[in-house]
């Protein structure tokens, strides 16, 4: 069988953002003004990172998600249909403007990032009715939570009715999950900050992630992976056990936007041609570690070929 034929398809249900990004020496402090160094308006979003993240590494993708009647819309659009993304699923509210992401960037790579949902907040459970046969169609479904919760819990059950596997990224993430939402859930998968959240523990390290995991197991989780940026990544498997812990490529980090994404959309579609969950999770931190070497979110993200050749 051909490597084409070979690949499964991700349905990404989430966010669309433009991020205005400045890059400033560090980060400001509560009522500090400071000056920046660098402006940039570049193609971001959680979702749409995820979905570029997994086209670029080979997979099959369709995104659900609605941005506004403003040039912005038009561009993100644009630009994800230029990735070869299915957008038959991605609708336009004229009523609303596109999802804006204020990012700050520090000269060391670390961000922060206040996102206005505009159009994200448009996605309801009635639209992902609409767009039943793109759930349908695909192997694997990925939401996040910058778009309603209600429409991200309708995503969830239909594909759990179509038998998808289906991936969380639980970002960003305010408290706990309702517990209904565990079961549907084949693997959740939040950063150091969010599995914190979600578990109410301490992550700040390989042991504080498989505590968190362990917790959110017991609560009815299934698969858990926790990704630590720079200190790798915690699988706890449905089956239990201790976990295993996957140390991060070693990298020179410029910018960390997006590398979470990049991790996700590659395992999804990793996930959707059935390689192994180990081979997935490598491959997926390859990419978010090249990620983190390069200026912006989509901008950022590798394709096959580049990954393949730092390997
Ligand atoms: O994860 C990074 C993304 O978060 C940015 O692209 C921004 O748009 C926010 O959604």
């Amino acid at each position: 069988m051909s490597k084409e034929m070979k690949q499964g398809s991700v349905l990404i249900m989430g966010s669309i953002n433009t991020d205005l990004v400045a890059r400033s020496p560090h980060l400001p402090r509560p009522g500090e003004t400071i000056s920046g160094h660098e402006f940039s308006q570049i193609s971001g979003g959680k979702g749409a990172n995820q979905a570029v993240a997994a086209a670029r590494i080979g997979g099959r993708v369709a995104m659900a998600g609605c941005v506004g009647g403003d040039a912005n819309g038009a561009l993100r659009l644009a630009g994800l249909e230029a990735e070869g993304i299915d957008c038959s699923a991605v609708e336009t509210d004229p009523s609303v403007p596109t999802g804006v992401a204020i990012v700050t960037v520090a000269d060391d790579g670390q961000n922060t990032i206040v996102v206005v949902p505009g159009s994200n907040g448009q996605v309801t459970p009635e639209m992902v009715k609409r767009h039943e046969a793109v759930i349908k169609a695909a192997d694997v479904v990925v939401c996040q939570l910058e778009t309603p919760w209600d429409s991200v819990y309708a995503t969830l059950v239909t594909a759990r009715r179509f038998g998808k596997l289906t991936v969380l990224n639980p970002a960003p993430a305010t408290g706990p999950l309702p517990p209904e939402w565990l079961p549907l859930i084949d693997y959740l998968v939040p950063n150091e900050v969010e599995a914190a959240i979600l578990a109410g523990l301490p992550v700040e390290s390989q042991s504080g992630a498989r505590r968190a995991a362990k917790e959110l197991q017991r609560e009815g989780a299934r698969n858990v992976i926790v990704t630590l940026g720079s200190q790798g990544a915690y699988l706890l498997p449905e089956a239990g056990g201790e976990g295993t812990h996957y140390p991060a490529p070693k990298v020179s980090a410029v910018d960390t936007t997006a590398a979470g994404d990049t991790f996700i959309g590659v395992f999804a579609a990793q996930l959707a041609s059935r390689q192994p969950i180990e081979a997935a999770i490598s491959l997926a931190q390859r990419a978010a570690a090249i990620s983190v070497t390069r200026a912006g979110a989509q901008p950022s993200i590798p394709t096959r070929q580049e990954v393949d050749s730092a390997s």
